[in-house]
């Protein structure tokens, strides 16, 4: 059976992106084809400068919103990165396979790395092997598929590459995955800025619609996203930005394509209208079931601890085979 594997990192409020881009289709399609892991990244979250008590919470509230998403733990696996040490265990093996070039081309890392100078702070070791240790989370599990927004694809080739060389050297290990994108809205933009991605720990506010933004809210961000010159509704994400990154969410919302879709605007005005009412229908029943689960929190401990059972049982043995084969001595068992 088809293994998938996909993470979302606690470093800020999950949003539309996130949804529109992997969640939703992690619960809509992904699990009911696959066999399926969903996990909460958290020592992703510890590569930037981070409040403790902020990533603690922001991991529960992930965890939370993923269930209330409709990831169904008799379906698929759910869990917290931190609570199986397999991810660990195998990055530092990949570390002796990846290159410090290789790391240094991650757009990613260049972008973070930059944002955290301009900041006037120091950019962590771990951000720099952030990618390593995806590659880990992806491979201790033998994934077939890693469904993914635009902004992954390079950690996935990255994966990839890891996984193929670490195979040739050291003899077949890992499956080689690959990554798979949503064909509408796998780039969701920042509404107040819509060249660039629309971003949970980077901006704050009038851009971004977080998953539990109240319906007002949501409506607000979206009647005043920023447009472009020209009046008429065309679909040109070159030209057009704004617009066009509209047309996607709406076309995301409601299963349609957003060129298409924009033959039957004539207003932004309409436009916006139509956007705000499709993402306040779209967020409801998420925001409804996120109420009723955080009235019974033990659920979602519970939901996490059995996921972190079934997820070591699964990574364990390909990572013990990773150190077997990279010329480690195994313990023996007296
Ligand atoms: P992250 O928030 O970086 O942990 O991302 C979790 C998942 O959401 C990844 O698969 C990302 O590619 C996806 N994602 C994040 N932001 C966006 C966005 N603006 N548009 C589409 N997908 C996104
Ligand atoms: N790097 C991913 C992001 O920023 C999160 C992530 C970590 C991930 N490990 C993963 C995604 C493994 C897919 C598979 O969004």
């Amino acid at each position: 059976m088809t293994r998938i594997f996909s993470g979302v990192k606690p470093t800020g409020h999950l949003t539309l992106g996130n949804y529109l881009g992997a969640v939703r289709r992690w619960a809509d399609v992904d699990q009911h084809r696959a066999e399926a892991l969903f996990c909460i990244v958290d020592l992703h979250a510890l590569t930037v400068d981070h409040d403790p008590g902020r990533v603690r919470r922001l991991s529960r509230q992930a965890a939370t919103l993923l269930l209330a998403s409709g990831l169904d733990p008799e379906l698929c696996t759910v869990f917290v990165q931190s609570h199986v040490d397999e991810h660990a265990r195998l990055s530092y093996l990949l570390e002796c396979v990846a290159t410090d070039g290789e790391m240094r081309r991650m757009i990613q890392y260049k972008e973070k790395a930059a944002l955290e100078r301009k900041r006037g702070g120091s950019v962590r070791l771990s951000l720099l092997t952030y990618p390593v240790l995806m590659a880990a989370d992806i491979l201790a599990y033998g994934t077939d598929e890693v469904p993914v927004g635009d902004d992954q694809t390079q950690h996935v080739e990255l994966t990839r590459d890891l996984a193929v060389r670490f195979n040739q050297r050291y003899g077949h290990t890992f499956v080689v995955p690959r990554a798979t994108r949503p064909e509408v809205a796998a780039r969701v933009m920042n509404l107040q800025e819509p060249t660039s991605k629309m971003g949970k720990s980077d901006d704050v506010g009038p851009g971004v619609v977080y998953l539990l933004d109240e319906p007002d809210t949501v409506r607000k961000k979206i009647m005043r996203a920023v447009t472009d010159s020209g009046q008429d509704v065309a679909y040109d994400p070159e030209e057009r930005p704004g617009v066009s990154n509209l047309l996607e969410i709406l076309a995301a919302c409601e299963g349609s394509d957003p060129a298409a879709l924009s033959e039957a605007y004539t207003s932004y005005g309409a436009l916006k209208k139509d956007t705000a009412d499709a993402v306040v229908e779209l967020l409801r029943p998420v925001q409804d079931r996120h109420k009723q689960l955080c009235a019974d929190p033990s659920s979602v401990e519970g939901v996490l601890r059995e996921g972190a059972r079934r997820a070591r049982a699964m990574a364990r043995p390909t990572v013990d085979s990773a150190y077997e084969a990279i010329g480690l001595l195994a313990p023996s068992d007296g």
